[in-house]
């Protein structure tokens, strides 16, 4: 497989941030919340399992190109170390940050890359989507009477698209990544979920912009 070499640089990045997710997600089971109860640690367990996949996927690309996994990354590295910091409702919006930035990249990635691997990413967009609903449905239920959070998620998922775009500049130009739509996607996204946390029903499953 030959792909130019800012885009290994961009799937090595991805696989970096697929394989720690399920640290937070672990302790978040093990947090005093309502919200928490077995069929709460039921669904961790397997959104755990689904990043182990996804982190799998991208290592097989990588693996492809002829490349070893990152071992370290400033822009994964210092996005973890912010979300450590933070408290449990903030924690959590930075997981669902993470799942809007990264299904509406994925989206974008996928369709410049060959067919096959145009498909895994997408696949795995999916399984990010379902999770982004998970985080909001579980935040909604849990830190209702703690706006904060809330208002701020719109403005994380602009910081993390900052980083994104910032640090992924070389292979979204070798791509042809549109950056606007993926922008537009990302920012439509974010304010729907921030819609969707002041809700007092149920979520609806279904996302915005044709991202499901
Ligand atoms: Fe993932
Ligand atoms: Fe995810």
């Amino acid at each position: 497989m030959t792909l130019a070499p800012h885009v290994g640089d961009a799937l090595a990045r991805f696989q970096r941030g697929e394989a720690g997710e399920g640290q937070t997600a672990k302790a978040l089971a093990r947090a005093d919340l309502p919200a928490v109860d077995d069929d709460f640690r039921a669904i961790i367990h397997r959104f755990v399992r689904e990043e182990g996949r996804h982190a799998r996927i991208l290592k097989g690309m990588l693996g492809a190109l002829d490349r070893p996994p990152a071992r370290r990354d400033w822009a994964v590295d210092g996005f973890r170390s912010v979300r450590r910091r933070s408290s449990l409702p903030f924690d959590v919006m930075w997981l669902a940050t993470a799942e809007i930035v990264g299904l509406c990249t994925y989206h974008e990635v996928a369709d410049a890359l060959p067919p096959s691997w145009a498909r895994s990413l997408r696949h795995v967009a999916a399984d990010e989507a379902l999770h982004l609903t998970f985080f909001l449905e579980f935040a909604r239920r849990s830190f209702r009477e703690q706006p904060g959070h809330r208002l701020a998620l719109p403005g994380l998922c602009a910081g993390a698209q900052v980083v994104n775009l910032a640090s992924n500049h070389r292979a979204f130009s070798a791509l042809g990544v549109d950056r606007r739509r993926l922008i537009a996607r990302s920012w439509r996204l974010a304010r729907w979920a921030q819609r969707q946390l002041g809700l007092d029903v149920e979520l609806a499953p279904k996302l915005p912009c044709g991202l499901t």
